[in-house]
Protein backbone atom coordinates (compact mmCIF):
# COMPACT_ATOMS: atom_id res chain seq x y z
CA UNK A 1 0.00 0.00 0.00
CA UNK A 2 1.11 3.70 -0.66
CA UNK A 3 3.26 5.40 2.26
CA UNK A 4 1.14 8.40 2.84
CA UNK A 5 1.90 11.32 5.52
CA UNK A 6 2.76 14.91 6.20
CA UNK A 7 5.51 15.72 3.75
CA UNK A 8 6.42 19.35 5.25
CA UNK A 9 4.42 21.81 7.52
CA UNK A 10 5.52 25.24 9.27
CA UNK A 11 3.96 26.89 11.94
CA UNK A 12 3.40 30.77 12.17
CA UNK A 13 1.92 33.10 14.46
CA UNK A 14 0.55 36.65 15.03
CA UNK A 15 2.16 39.98 15.52
CA UNK A 16 1.34 40.18 19.12
CA UNK A 17 2.17 38.47 22.43
CA UNK A 18 0.86 38.89 26.05
CA UNK A 19 2.94 37.56 29.02
CA UNK A 20 1.15 35.39 31.22
CA UNK A 21 3.08 37.40 34.36
CA UNK A 22 1.88 40.48 33.20
CA UNK A 23 -1.58 39.19 33.13
CA UNK A 24 -1.79 37.30 36.26
CA UNK A 25 -0.24 40.79 38.08
CA UNK A 26 -3.28 42.81 36.63
CA UNK A 27 -5.48 39.92 37.80
CA UNK A 28 -4.18 39.50 41.50
CA UNK A 29 -3.16 35.80 40.33
CA UNK A 30 -0.11 33.50 41.76
CA UNK A 31 1.78 33.70 38.37
CA UNK A 32 2.70 29.66 39.39
CA UNK A 33 -1.32 29.09 38.79
CA UNK A 34 -0.31 29.94 34.84
CA UNK A 35 2.94 29.01 34.70
CA UNK A 36 2.23 25.57 36.34
CA UNK A 37 -1.10 24.71 36.79
CA UNK A 38 -1.74 25.64 33.06
CA UNK A 39 1.50 25.08 32.34
CA UNK A 40 1.71 28.03 30.01
CA UNK A 41 4.31 31.25 29.63
CA UNK A 42 2.24 33.63 27.42
CA UNK A 43 0.32 33.84 24.56
CA UNK A 44 -0.03 35.31 21.40
CA UNK A 45 -2.52 38.22 19.83
CA UNK A 46 -3.33 39.26 16.40
CA UNK A 47 -3.04 42.76 15.46
CA UNK A 48 -5.99 44.79 14.06
CA UNK A 49 -4.59 43.18 10.46
CA UNK A 50 -3.97 39.93 10.95
CA UNK A 51 -6.66 36.58 11.17
CA UNK A 52 -7.04 33.36 10.29
CA UNK A 53 -6.33 33.68 7.33
CA UNK A 54 -3.57 36.03 7.22
CA UNK A 55 -1.65 33.57 9.56
CA UNK A 56 -2.46 30.40 7.45
CA UNK A 57 -1.49 31.72 4.17
CA UNK A 58 2.33 32.93 6.15
CA UNK A 59 2.70 29.17 6.81
CA UNK A 60 1.27 28.23 4.01
CA UNK A 61 3.46 30.32 1.86
CA UNK A 62 6.10 29.27 3.32
CA UNK A 63 5.72 25.23 3.35
CA UNK A 64 5.00 26.10 -0.96
CA UNK A 65 8.10 27.18 -1.15
CA UNK A 66 9.95 24.64 0.25
CA UNK A 67 8.10 22.01 -1.85
CA UNK A 68 6.07 23.71 -4.56
CA UNK A 69 2.70 23.39 -6.17
CA UNK A 70 3.34 20.87 -8.24
CA UNK A 71 0.19 17.85 -7.72
CA UNK A 72 -1.32 20.55 -5.57
CA UNK A 73 -4.93 20.43 -6.91
CA UNK A 74 -6.97 20.51 -2.85
CA UNK A 75 -6.30 23.38 -0.06
CA UNK A 76 -8.39 22.06 3.33
CA UNK A 77 -8.44 25.09 5.58
CA UNK A 78 -9.66 23.42 9.02
CA UNK A 79 -10.90 26.28 11.46
CA UNK A 80 -13.14 27.16 14.85
CA UNK A 81 -12.82 30.88 14.02
CA UNK A 82 -14.18 30.88 10.78
CA UNK A 83 -14.51 34.15 9.33
CA UNK A 84 -17.41 33.72 7.09
CA UNK A 85 -20.48 31.53 7.80
CA UNK A 86 -20.74 30.64 4.09
CA UNK A 87 -17.23 31.30 2.39
CA UNK A 88 -14.49 29.36 2.72
CA UNK A 89 -11.40 31.52 4.74
CA UNK A 90 -9.17 29.23 2.21
CA UNK A 91 -10.49 30.87 -1.18
CA UNK A 92 -8.65 34.07 0.07
CA UNK A 93 -5.46 32.46 0.84
CA UNK A 94 -5.99 30.64 -2.91
CA UNK A 95 -5.76 33.64 -3.94
CA UNK A 96 -3.23 35.63 -1.76
CA UNK A 97 -0.91 32.67 -3.13
CA UNK A 98 -1.75 32.78 -6.28
CA UNK A 99 -2.69 29.15 -6.91
CA UNK A 100 -4.58 27.81 -10.16
CA UNK A 101 -7.87 27.77 -10.35
CA UNK A 102 -7.59 23.79 -10.67
CA UNK A 103 -7.24 23.81 -6.88
CA UNK A 104 -10.70 23.02 -5.18
CA UNK A 105 -11.16 24.65 -1.30
CA UNK A 106 -13.13 23.87 1.73
CA UNK A 107 -13.33 24.28 5.12
CA UNK A 108 -14.19 21.79 7.72
CA UNK A 109 -15.35 22.59 11.15
CA UNK A 110 -14.97 20.68 14.22
CA UNK A 111 -13.77 23.04 17.14
CA UNK A 112 -9.95 21.98 17.48
CA UNK A 113 -10.35 18.18 15.63
CA UNK A 114 -11.16 19.63 12.03
CA UNK A 115 -7.03 19.71 11.10
CA UNK A 116 -7.22 16.00 12.12
CA UNK A 117 -10.29 15.69 9.76
CA UNK A 118 -8.45 17.47 7.00
CA UNK A 119 -5.71 15.68 7.35
CA UNK A 120 -7.64 12.28 7.04
CA UNK A 121 -9.99 13.96 3.68
CA UNK A 122 -6.43 14.99 2.48
CA UNK A 123 -5.07 11.08 2.77
CA UNK A 124 -8.26 9.54 1.01
CA UNK A 125 -7.54 12.59 -1.97
CA UNK A 126 -3.93 10.47 -2.36
CA UNK A 127 -4.94 7.19 -1.88
CA UNK A 128 -7.24 7.18 -4.76
CA UNK A 129 -4.35 9.51 -6.73
CA UNK A 130 -0.89 9.27 -5.15
CA UNK A 131 0.68 11.60 -7.73
CA UNK A 132 -2.14 14.18 -5.98
CA UNK A 133 -0.64 16.50 -3.08
CA UNK A 134 -3.40 18.63 -0.32
CA UNK A 135 -2.40 21.99 1.23
CA UNK A 136 -4.02 21.00 4.69
CA UNK A 137 -4.19 24.56 7.00
CA UNK A 138 -4.93 24.86 10.04
CA UNK A 139 -5.59 27.58 11.31
CA UNK A 140 -7.10 29.48 14.87
CA UNK A 141 -7.59 32.16 16.93
CA UNK A 142 -8.71 31.25 20.92
CA UNK A 143 -10.71 33.64 22.16
CA UNK A 144 -12.66 33.67 25.60
CA UNK A 145 -13.93 36.30 27.68
CA UNK A 146 -12.42 39.13 29.53
CA UNK A 147 -11.85 37.79 33.00
CA UNK A 148 -12.91 34.65 32.82
CA UNK A 149 -11.18 31.68 33.48
CA UNK A 150 -10.58 30.50 30.11
CA UNK A 151 -9.20 33.80 29.28
CA UNK A 152 -5.36 32.44 30.22
CA UNK A 153 -5.81 29.86 27.42
CA UNK A 154 -6.25 32.02 24.59
CA UNK A 155 -3.69 31.84 21.75
CA UNK A 156 -3.42 32.09 17.88
CA UNK A 157 -1.50 30.68 15.50
CA UNK A 158 -1.64 28.62 12.42
CA UNK A 159 -0.01 25.51 10.79
CA UNK A 160 0.00 24.85 6.89
CA UNK A 161 1.15 20.78 6.37
CA UNK A 162 1.53 18.85 2.75
CA UNK A 163 -0.09 15.69 2.90
CA UNK A 164 1.36 13.15 -0.32
CA UNK A 165 2.69 9.56 -0.94
CA UNK A 166 6.27 8.89 0.42
CA UNK A 167 6.41 12.09 2.63
CA UNK A 168 9.24 12.89 4.07
CA UNK A 169 8.20 14.07 7.78
CA UNK A 170 5.67 11.36 8.60
CA UNK A 171 3.83 8.46 7.64
CA UNK A 172 0.42 8.05 8.78
CA UNK A 173 -0.95 4.64 9.85
CA UNK A 174 -4.30 3.06 8.78
CA UNK A 175 -5.24 2.72 11.45
CA UNK A 176 -7.32 4.83 13.76
CA UNK A 177 -9.33 5.57 16.75
CA UNK A 178 -12.57 7.42 16.99
CA UNK A 179 -15.12 8.97 19.77
CA UNK A 180 -17.60 11.11 18.76
CA UNK A 181 -20.06 12.44 22.20
CA UNK A 182 -22.67 14.98 21.94
CA UNK A 183 -21.27 17.13 24.78
CA UNK A 184 -22.04 20.83 25.64
CA UNK A 185 -18.32 21.76 27.34
CA UNK A 186 -17.42 24.29 24.49
CA UNK A 187 -18.98 26.04 21.74
CA UNK A 188 -19.26 29.05 20.17
CA UNK A 189 -22.83 30.49 18.70
CA UNK A 190 -22.84 32.00 15.01
CA UNK A 191 -23.17 35.61 16.77
CA UNK A 192 -20.82 34.90 19.33
CA UNK A 193 -16.90 35.99 18.98
CA UNK A 194 -15.86 34.31 22.34
CA UNK A 195 -16.47 30.65 22.73
CA UNK A 196 -18.55 29.11 25.72
CA UNK A 197 -17.00 26.63 28.02
CA UNK A 198 -17.88 25.01 30.96
CA UNK A 199 -14.03 24.07 32.05
CA UNK A 200 -14.64 21.29 34.51
CA UNK A 201 -16.65 19.36 32.21
CA UNK A 202 -14.38 19.61 29.01
CA UNK A 203 -11.50 18.34 31.01
CA UNK A 204 -13.57 15.60 31.68
CA UNK A 205 -15.20 15.41 28.34
CA UNK A 206 -11.48 15.52 26.55
CA UNK A 207 -9.83 12.76 29.23
CA UNK A 208 -13.22 10.34 28.56
CA UNK A 209 -13.00 10.83 25.15
CA UNK A 210 -9.30 10.27 25.06
CA UNK A 211 -9.44 6.77 26.89
CA UNK A 212 -12.46 5.99 24.02
CA UNK A 213 -10.30 6.81 21.00
CA UNK A 214 -7.63 4.47 22.50
CA UNK A 215 -9.81 1.64 23.00
CA UNK A 216 -11.21 2.31 19.10
CA UNK A 217 -7.63 2.43 17.80
CA UNK A 218 -6.61 -1.06 19.44
CA UNK A 219 -9.99 -2.27 17.99
CA UNK A 220 -8.71 -1.46 14.92
CA UNK A 221 -5.21 -3.08 14.99
CA UNK A 222 -3.40 -0.52 16.06
CA UNK A 223 -0.18 -0.66 17.43
CA UNK A 224 0.52 -1.28 21.50
CA UNK A 225 1.57 1.05 23.47
CA UNK A 226 4.91 -0.46 24.26
CA UNK A 227 5.24 0.39 20.24
CA UNK A 228 4.94 3.55 20.61
CA UNK A 229 7.48 5.96 21.08
CA UNK A 230 6.53 9.64 21.63
CA UNK A 231 2.62 10.91 22.07
CA UNK A 232 1.40 14.14 21.38
CA UNK A 233 -2.09 15.58 22.74
CA UNK A 234 -3.84 18.44 22.14
CA UNK A 235 -2.82 21.10 24.16
CA UNK A 236 -5.69 23.53 24.54
CA UNK A 237 -2.80 24.57 27.88
CA UNK A 238 0.25 21.94 27.92
CA UNK A 239 -0.82 20.96 31.75
CA UNK A 240 -3.97 18.75 29.41
CA UNK A 241 -1.26 16.99 28.07
CA UNK A 242 0.25 15.77 31.65
CA UNK A 243 -3.16 15.30 32.40
CA UNK A 244 -4.49 13.24 29.80
CA UNK A 245 -0.77 11.06 29.64
CA UNK A 246 -1.77 10.53 33.47
CA UNK A 247 -5.15 9.13 31.84
CA UNK A 248 -3.49 6.64 29.75
CA UNK A 249 -1.11 5.65 32.12
CA UNK A 250 -4.21 4.76 34.75
CA UNK A 251 -6.38 3.75 31.24
CA UNK A 252 -3.68 1.07 30.31
CA UNK A 253 -2.37 0.18 33.64
CA UNK A 254 1.07 1.19 31.76
CA UNK A 255 4.29 3.20 33.14
CA UNK A 256 4.06 6.39 31.23
CA UNK A 257 5.55 8.74 33.22
CA UNK A 258 9.16 10.07 33.93
CA UNK A 259 11.19 8.40 31.96
CA UNK A 260 8.71 5.89 30.95
CA UNK A 261 7.58 5.75 27.29
CA UNK A 262 6.11 8.92 25.68
CA UNK A 263 7.74 11.09 28.65
CA UNK A 264 9.75 13.31 25.85
CA UNK A 265 7.21 13.60 23.89
CA UNK A 266 5.35 16.03 26.83
CA UNK A 267 8.21 18.00 27.47
CA UNK A 268 9.50 18.86 23.84
CA UNK A 269 5.76 18.94 22.26
CA UNK A 270 5.05 21.53 25.40
CA UNK A 271 7.66 24.03 23.74
CA UNK A 272 5.93 26.17 20.84
CA UNK A 273 2.22 25.51 22.87
CA UNK A 274 3.36 27.20 25.80
CA UNK A 275 4.26 30.02 23.89
CA UNK A 276 1.79 30.34 21.22
CA UNK A 277 -1.24 29.36 23.73
CA UNK A 278 -4.07 27.77 22.40
CA UNK A 279 -4.47 27.65 18.82
CA UNK A 280 -7.46 24.93 18.55
CA UNK A 281 -7.17 23.11 14.87
CA UNK A 282 -3.45 23.43 14.90
CA UNK A 283 -2.52 22.95 18.83
CA UNK A 284 -1.68 19.11 18.36
CA UNK A 285 0.54 19.46 15.25
CA UNK A 286 2.15 22.74 17.09
CA UNK A 287 2.99 19.71 19.23
CA UNK A 288 4.04 17.33 16.54
CA UNK A 289 6.24 20.08 14.75
CA UNK A 290 7.73 21.28 18.33
CA UNK A 291 9.17 17.70 18.84
CA UNK A 292 10.05 17.09 15.16
CA UNK A 293 12.28 20.33 15.65
CA UNK A 294 13.43 19.65 19.59
CA UNK A 295 14.91 16.11 19.49
CA UNK A 296 17.33 14.03 17.35
CA UNK A 297 17.13 10.52 16.22
CA UNK A 298 13.66 10.34 15.21
CA UNK A 299 13.18 8.90 11.72
CA UNK A 300 11.72 5.25 12.55
CA UNK A 301 10.68 6.18 15.72
CA UNK A 302 6.45 5.95 16.19
CA UNK A 303 4.32 8.80 17.41
CA UNK A 304 1.18 8.62 18.81
CA UNK A 305 -1.16 12.21 18.15
CA UNK A 306 -4.47 12.26 20.18
CA UNK A 307 -6.66 14.81 18.33
CA UNK A 308 -9.30 16.27 20.43
CA UNK A 309 -12.63 19.06 19.43
CA UNK A 310 -15.25 20.02 22.18
CA UNK A 311 -18.55 19.04 21.33
CA UNK A 312 -17.01 16.80 20.49
CA UNK A 313 -15.13 14.37 18.58
CA UNK A 314 -11.44 13.10 19.00
CA UNK A 315 -8.92 10.46 17.12
CA UNK A 316 -6.14 9.02 18.26
CA UNK A 317 -3.68 7.92 15.47
CA UNK A 318 -0.11 7.11 14.69
CA UNK A 319 2.19 7.78 12.75
CA UNK A 320 5.89 6.70 12.09
CA UNK A 321 8.61 9.54 11.82
CA UNK A 322 10.64 9.57 8.49
CA UNK A 323 14.24 10.62 7.20
CA UNK A 324 13.35 14.21 6.28
CA UNK A 325 12.55 14.76 10.19
CA UNK A 326 16.54 14.27 10.21
CA UNK A 327 17.01 17.83 8.80
CA UNK A 328 14.40 19.78 10.75
CA UNK A 329 15.71 22.72 13.26
CA UNK A 330 14.11 25.23 15.42
CA UNK A 331 13.40 28.22 13.83
CA UNK A 332 9.75 28.94 14.68
CA UNK A 333 11.59 30.19 18.35
CA UNK A 334 12.98 33.33 16.32
CA UNK A 335 9.98 33.71 15.27
CA UNK A 336 7.99 34.04 18.56
CA UNK A 337 10.73 36.12 20.16
CA UNK A 338 10.31 38.55 17.62
CA UNK A 339 6.24 39.33 18.81
CA UNK A 340 6.08 42.43 19.86
CA UNK A 341 4.76 42.42 23.77
CA UNK A 342 1.46 44.05 24.69
CA UNK A 343 0.57 45.86 27.77
CA UNK A 344 -2.66 44.47 29.46
CA UNK A 345 -4.46 47.71 28.56
CA UNK A 346 -3.20 47.79 25.15
CA UNK A 347 -4.60 43.71 24.86
CA UNK A 348 -7.84 44.61 26.14
CA UNK A 349 -8.73 46.87 23.98
CA UNK A 350 -7.44 44.73 21.00
CA UNK A 351 -10.10 42.05 22.63
CA UNK A 352 -12.77 44.17 22.18
CA UNK A 353 -12.48 45.57 18.62
CA UNK A 354 -15.27 43.50 17.02
CA UNK A 355 -15.83 44.99 13.21
CA UNK A 356 -18.85 45.19 12.16
CA UNK A 357 -19.41 43.26 8.44
CA UNK A 358 -21.85 45.91 7.18
CA UNK A 359 -19.48 49.03 7.42
CA UNK A 360 -16.69 50.15 5.49
CA UNK A 361 -13.45 50.19 7.09
CA UNK A 362 -9.68 50.23 6.70
CA UNK A 363 -7.54 48.24 9.60
CA UNK A 364 -4.33 50.28 11.00
CA UNK A 365 -1.02 48.76 9.29
CA UNK A 366 0.50 46.73 12.09
CA UNK A 367 1.80 43.18 10.85
CA UNK A 368 4.93 42.75 9.56
CA UNK A 369 3.80 39.18 8.33
CA UNK A 370 3.55 38.53 4.12
CA UNK A 371 -0.14 39.19 4.00
CA UNK A 372 -2.52 41.63 5.89
CA UNK A 373 -6.13 41.64 6.33
CA UNK A 374 -7.17 45.03 4.85
CA UNK A 375 -10.77 45.76 6.18
CA UNK A 376 -14.30 45.05 4.83
CA UNK A 377 -15.38 47.27 2.02
CA UNK A 378 -18.86 46.61 0.62
CA UNK A 379 -19.81 43.98 3.50
CA UNK A 380 -16.82 41.78 2.01
CA UNK A 381 -13.22 41.09 3.96
CA UNK A 382 -10.30 42.26 1.89
CA UNK A 383 -6.79 41.28 2.12
CA UNK A 384 -3.41 42.04 0.36
CA UNK A 385 0.38 41.30 0.13
CA UNK A 386 2.21 43.88 2.64
N1 LIG B 1 0.58 27.29 41.69
C1 LIG B 1 0.56 26.17 40.94
N2 LIG B 1 -0.59 25.61 40.48
C2 LIG B 1 -1.75 26.22 40.76
C3 LIG B 1 -1.79 27.40 41.53
C4 LIG B 1 -0.56 27.94 42.01
N3 LIG B 1 -0.51 29.05 42.75
N4 LIG B 1 -3.08 27.77 41.64
C5 LIG B 1 -3.82 26.86 40.97
N5 LIG B 1 -3.01 25.93 40.45
C6 LIG B 1 -3.39 24.79 39.61
C7 LIG B 1 -4.63 24.07 40.08
O1 LIG B 1 -4.35 23.16 41.12
C8 LIG B 1 -5.07 23.39 38.80
O2 LIG B 1 -4.29 22.24 38.57
P1 LIG B 1 -5.01 20.85 38.22
O3 LIG B 1 -5.81 21.09 36.96
O4 LIG B 1 -3.88 19.90 38.01
O5 LIG B 1 -5.90 20.52 39.37
C9 LIG B 1 -4.67 24.39 37.72
O6 LIG B 1 -3.74 25.29 38.32
C10 LIG B 1 -5.84 25.21 37.19
O7 LIG B 1 -6.48 25.76 38.31
P2 LIG B 1 -8.08 25.85 38.35
O8 LIG B 1 -8.67 24.53 38.00
O9 LIG B 1 -8.48 26.47 39.64
O10 LIG B 1 -8.29 26.87 37.16
P3 LIG B 1 -9.59 27.57 36.63
O11 LIG B 1 -10.81 27.05 37.29
O12 LIG B 1 -9.35 29.03 36.76
O13 LIG B 1 -9.63 27.19 35.09
C11 LIG B 1 -9.66 25.83 33.14
C12 LIG B 1 -8.93 26.14 34.46
C13 LIG B 1 -10.97 25.14 33.44
C14 LIG B 1 -8.75 24.93 32.31
C15 LIG B 1 -9.90 27.16 32.39
O14 LIG B 1 -8.69 27.76 32.04
C16 LIG B 1 -10.75 26.99 31.14
O15 LIG B 1 -11.97 26.99 31.18
N6 LIG B 1 -10.08 26.85 29.96
C17 LIG B 1 -10.76 26.69 28.67
C18 LIG B 1 -11.32 25.29 28.50
C19 LIG B 1 -10.24 24.25 28.27
O16 LIG B 1 -9.15 24.55 27.84
N7 LIG B 1 -10.58 22.98 28.52
C20 LIG B 1 -9.66 21.89 28.28
C21 LIG B 1 -10.35 20.68 27.69
S1 LIG B 1 -11.39 21.13 26.30
C22 LIG B 1 -10.32 21.18 24.95
O17 LIG B 1 -9.25 20.70 25.00
C23 LIG B 1 -10.81 21.88 23.71
C24 LIG B 1 -10.22 23.25 23.64
O18 LIG B 1 -9.17 23.43 23.02
C25 LIG B 1 -10.89 24.33 24.31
Amino acid sequence: MTSIGIHDLELATAHHVLDLGVLAEYAGVDPAKYRIGLGQDEFSVPAADEDIVTMGATAAQAVLERTGIEGVRTLLFATESGIDHSKAAGVYVHQLLGLPPQVRVAEIKQACYGGTAAIQAAVGIVLRNPGERVLVIASDVARYALDSPGEPTQGAGAIAMIIGADPALLEIEPASGLFTDDVDDFWRPNDSSTAIVDGALSIKAYLDAMAGAWDDLAAHGGPAITEIDRLVYHQPYTKMARKAQARLSTHLSAELGEGGLGDSGLAEGAIYNRRIGNAYTASVYAGLAAILDHEQGLPGKRIGLFSYGSGSVSEFLTGVVQAGAAERSDHFTSVLDARVPLTVAEYRELHATVLPSNVDVETARVTQAPFRFAGIKGGARRYERR
